[in-house]
């Protein structure tokens, strides 16, 4: 390899590390506001809200985790975008809540259904910070791998918490999360974000997974089974099932409260 060559490989190598700091510098409340101010934008609420998408209903994962549940009751969407799911829960019987914490996504998933001759409920609410009524659900749902969006393991076992006290007993979280079974990251880089991490008092919780989705949105990718399935256990709910797809980065995870 001619030695300019080497150095422009090693430049993109520098660049993508640079850009991967970003992650490690906020805090996790920064984290949750970098993820809400890019789907605010005007392109993503129009994305998730135009017809094309909404009316594609659930894909073939979304379906197969359905098949878990018997029957229909009320539910909670966490994540709820301009409708795509929760219309065609509404249509099975289910009577859906959507939370999203874009207030004119809840709009607009509201309006579509109207459209399309049915009603559902809305909250405009943070995820993790849910603030719901204790044992009003079915069923809560959380698709899209958004489980994973929610920065620190401390912050996911307390909406963990909170899913479980919205859930009646016997009632089952069904979520997706975001999975890599052979992390790129090196050790030497992830000892790195982390000490920068700490330096620049942004992300003292820091994890290996923890990345920026595209560069507008925070994710963070599991790498086993445990790290899910000891979160979930954690925040008071049964793991009855996870499954970890080679083909996609996807995982899910079926969970019930007793
Ligand atoms: C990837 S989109 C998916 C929308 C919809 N579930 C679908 O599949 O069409 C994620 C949606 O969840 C919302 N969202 C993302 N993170 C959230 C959070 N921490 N709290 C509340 N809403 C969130 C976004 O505003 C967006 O509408």
């Amino acid at each position: 390899m001619s030695g300019r060559i080497r150095l422009a490989r090693n430049l993109v190598r520098v660049g993508a590390f640079i850009q991967s700091l970003a992650v490690a510098v906020m805090r996790p409340a920064d984290l949750v506001e970098f993820s809400r101010q890019s789907y605010a934008r005007p392109e993503n609420l129009e994305g998730w809200s135009e017809k094309s998408l909404v009316d594609s209903g659930l894909n073939d994962d979304e379906r197969e985790l359905l098949t878990q549940v018997s029957g229909t009751g009320d539910l909670l969407l966490l994540g709820l975008g301009g409708g795509r799911e929760a219309i065609p829960l509404a249509r099975m019987g289910f009577r859906v809540t959507g939370v999203d914490y874009i207030a004119a996504m809840v709009e607009r998933a509201k309006e579509n259904a109207v459209c399309r001759g049915l009603k559902i409920e809305g909250l405009v609410q943070e995820i993790s910070e849910l603030e719901v009524q204790e044992n009003a659900y079915d069923v809560v749902w959380l698709s899209r791998a958004m489980y994973s969006c929610v920065p620190t393991r401390s912050q996911r076992v307390a909406m963990v918490q909170r899913i479980a006290s919205a859930l009646r007993p016997g009632g089952l979280f069904l979520c997706q999360f975001l999975w890599c079974a052979n992390p790129r990251q090196r050790a030497k880089a992830e000892r790195l974000r982390r000490v920068i991490g700490i330096i620049s008092l942004g992300n003292f919780s820091y994890e290996k997974g923890d990345r920026l989705l595209n560069n507008i949105e925070f994710v963070h990718e599991f790498s086993t089974e445990e790290t899910i399935r000891s979160e979930i256990e954690e925040g008071g709910l049964s793991v009855l099932r996870i499954r970890m797809s080679s083909l996609t980065n996807r995982g899910s995870a079926v969970c019930r409260k007793n």
